[in-house]
């Protein structure tokens, strides 16, 4: 296959890990006799100090020509301390999503044997927990009318049947090719826009009979997360619940720096580890690269190459076997690698692989 991909690696770590995501994804390509083409491009404060904008015209045209989107992190202290700034590197990945209409981010929770004992939960309740949140990601009060006055500022949360149609649609396929259970996050003791969203999933319940719907209001979702997590299969829910309860989510796993996601929607589709720029550990060769690594397989995945990703998996497993970890997973006593040398023995894995 062909595949031309988009790297935008950003602010802090992610040019880092961006070395690594792009090294593995090129060793699967040798391995497997794929054409991959990169086109970098500039995102985040990056872009701002380069063009004075954190998503330039440049980056979405070499974003709608790519088949898909490999992007790290963006982000930065200066801006963070400045509530004055115009211009805010999160604005450049806001303004990704909504151009390139990336409406579904599917965020995987999974475990990791080897890291169980780094979760704040006990064992028995986060061993084998496995579910995938389904973010809507286009909507919203990331979105919509807003007032930012100095005596009174608003956001608006609102969604439309078809936006949220769409989503629930995609949540629905995921539940088919896994356990079949749904539950469908919201907050309808409350919100309007909550049991809009309530009032579709049960009239398009029906065609999904195969599959067991279910309704939580997110207070209550975030409580048995923590209480239960192994009782979710798919979870689907609006883009600000989706925001918080995935960071609950990578935390109970143990391991914030291994999840990678996928966004999709109406054009390219952009693959990005769930975790932020961390400013503090740019250029020490610290950062995880597993979660960009991880989000290379689901880009393969995402073209229908179940083998490539399931090779890259395997070299991630294998790796985190072998004690070949960066020093926030690092057993006591064990070797320290960093980020580069963690990528190279993944690509190393991957090439000698039979
Ligand atoms: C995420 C991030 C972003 C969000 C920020 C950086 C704008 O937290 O992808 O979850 O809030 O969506
Ligand atoms: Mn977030």
């Amino acid at each position: 296959m062909k595949l031309k991909i988009a790297v935008l690696a950003g602010d802090g770590i992610g040019p880092e890990i961006m070395e690594q995501g792009v090294a593995v994804l090129s060793a699967v390509a040798d391995k497997f006799g794929h054409e991959v083409s990169f086109q970098e491009a500039l995102v985040g404060a990056h872009a701002i100090d380069e063009v004075g904008n954190p998503f330039p015209d440049e980056t979405y045209e070499a974003c709608m020509q790519a088949d898909a989107v490999l992007f790290a992190s963006v982000g930065d202290p200066k801006f963070d301390n400045n509530p004055n700034a115009k211009v805010r590197p999160e604005q450049g990945l806001l303004a990704m999503r909504k151009k390139l209409g990336l409406f579904a981010n599917i965020r995987p929770v999974e475990t990791f044997e080897c890291l169980i004992h780094k979760s704040p939960l006990k064992d028995e309740l986060v061993r084998g927990a496995d579910f995938i949140c389904i973010r809507e990601l286009t909507g919203g009060m990331y979105f919509g009318e807003k007032r930012e006055g100095t005596d009174e500022a608003y956001d608006t949360n609102k969604y439309t049947r078809p936006e949220v149609e769409r989503i629930l649609r995609v949540a629905y396929q995921y539940a088919r090719q896994r356990r079949k259970h749904l539950t469908v996050v919201d907050k309808a003791n409350v919100l309007a826009s909550s049991r809009l969203w309530r009032a579709v999933a049960q009239e398009m319940a029906p065609e999904y009979p195969d599959v067991t719907t279910d309704f939580m209001y997110v207070d209550n979702a975030a409580m048995r997360m923590i209480q239960e997590p192994k009782f979710f299969d798919v979870m689907v829910t609006e883009n600000t619940f989706g925001d918080i309860l995935t960071d609950e989510g990578s935390c109970i796993t143990g391991s914030m720096g291994l999840l990678p996601s996928a966004s999709t929607g109406e054009h390219t589709p952009v693959f990005e580890p769930i975790h932020g720029s961390w400013p503090q550990a740019k250029g020490l060769n610290i950062a995880n690269p597993l979660a960009q690594i991880l989000s290379v397989a689901m880009l393969y995945e995402y073209f229908g190459l179940a083998a490539e990703g399931a090779l890259i998996r395997e070299a991630v497993n294998a790796s985190l076997d072998q004690n070949v970890r960066t020093p926030e997973i690092q057993v006591a006593g064990g070797a320290q690698y960093g980020t580069k040398e963690v990528g190279q023995w993944i690509v190393d894995y991957i090439l000698q692989k039979k």
